[in-house]
């Protein structure tokens, strides 16, 4: 169910869930590829003449409005992408909402307030959500979900209001699908899967179902030291998840019996505390068979992240998620950039998973089109690597 399949939507009134949740420092947008992502469809509709309605969610908000959560921030950055004014309603469902919409002539956007705000947006109670779905349809004729970042969500503005309007699947959720396929069915070869972030126990679905499937996994971050500590080796201070050394053991020795190669960093940088303070001494470069007693692990160090950019050169399909150390800070940040100025150069489709990876890989000052494909949903992209049904699409299937 494309766009197309809407038919003619001059005049009508076409409500769009995007991902609008970008980081904010205040109220100043740090990263607005969400935004950015969101506005070709958006623009589709506004030129083929519907009156747009746009609701989206922005953190997660206690269900009542707080200031640190509105949307306002985010319709000015809108209406700039789109070069058009974005009417803003300081409710969701209410006669703010009711209101904006009313005056939307053909191909204006409207933005509603965080969808959050409401309680029935994200109650378990199916018959909460539905009434709270029921008011989110009375404002459009027909629905449109196109916030990939969200369909892993069986939420109002998600799953239940596409069953309450003719419903279509919009552009990006559709090119993310498309890419996110390439990686699961028959991926080129060689597949090299690329995994960090803090914690194991986050991506232990994704390992299960990528680890007989990728030639090679190669794995930085956190989540690091508890292979480390599976294979015996002392980590010092480094974040640590015990109850998953023997899983981290088990997927080593499955990786081994099924001719998958897990490649594990053999350097590390550590640094004696973190956050930094003032350091003495500096961040140092140790065997990852070696880290000392008082050490916390920051970061891959230089040879690793040379050893996985070389395990990258000649990669047919790549799927990364999770940055291989603390970028934000730059000491810390040498092993994600290796491994993204790796990405850029593979001659495969390389794949950057959402969140944090794809913040860091902005952040970091790279040309985003460099890359296959930037992920715009972290959770949304890794439930579809682990097989997962997604709501959000299975419900437009329907
Ligand atoms: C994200 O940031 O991954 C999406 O916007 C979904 O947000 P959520 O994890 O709060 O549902």
């Amino acid at each position: 169910s494309t766009l197309e399949s809407l038919g003619d939507v001059r005049g009508k009134r076409v409500l769009v869930r995007s991902d609008l949740n970008v980081p904010l420092d205040g109220t100043t947008i740090t990263d607005d590829g969400r935004i950015r992502a969101s506005v070709p469809t958006i623009k589709a509709l506004s030129d083929a003449g519907a009156k747009v309605v746009v609701t989206a969610h922005l953190g997660r908000p206690q269900r009542a409005p707080e200031a640190k959560y509105s949307l306002a921030p985010v319709a000015e950055r809108l209406g700039e992408l789109l070069g058009r004014r974005v009417a803003f309603a300081t409710d969701t469902v209410g006669d703010s909402a009711s209101t904006a919409v009313a005056g939307l002539g053909e191909g204006d956007v409207a933005l509603l307030e965080n969808v959050r705000f409401n309680e029935g947006e994200t109650s378990k109670d199916d018959a909460v959500r539905g009434a709270f779905a029921d008011q989110l349809a009375a404002l459009a004729d027909a629905f449109v979900s196109d916030g990939f970042g969200v369909v892993h969500r069986k939420q109002a503005s998600v799953y239940d209001v596409a069953t309450r309007l003719p419903s279509a699947m919009g552009g990006l959720v559709q090119a993310e699908i498309d890419v996110l396929r390439r990686l699961t069915v028959e991926p080129e070869r060689p597949y090299v899967v690329v995994l960090g972030g803090s914690k194991v126990s986050d991506k232990l679905a994704v390992i299960d179902n990528l680890l007989e499937k990728a030639d090679k996994l190669l794995i930085g971050g956190g989540m690091v030291f508890t292979f480390l500590k599976a294979q015996g080796h002392e980590v010092g201070k480094s974040l640590l998840e015990v109850d998953q050394i023997p899983t981290c053991l088990a997927y080593l020795e499955r990786a081994a019996a099924n001719g998958v190669e897990i490649v594990l960093p053999t350097d590390i940088v550590v640094d004696t505390e973190f956050p930094a303070g003032p350091r003495t001494p500096e961040p140092q470069v140790v065997a990852a068979d070696a880290i000392p007693a008082d050490a916390l692990g920051l970061d891959i160090g230089p040879a690793s992240g040379a050893a996985f950019a070389a395990a990258l050169a000649d990669a047919k399909t790549v799927f990364w998620n999770g940055p291989m150390g603390v970028f934000e800070v730059d000491a810390f940040a040498g092993g994600t950039r290796a491994v993204a100025e790796a990405l850029t150069k593979t001659p495969g489709l390389s794949v950057v998973g959402g969140g944090d990876s794809a913040a860091a890989v902005r952040a970091l000052g790279f040309d985003e089109a460099a890359f296959g494909h930037i992920s715009t949903g972290g959770g949304a992209s890794l439930e579809y690597l682990e097989g997962k049904d997604l709501p959000g699409i299975s419900v437009l299937e329907r």
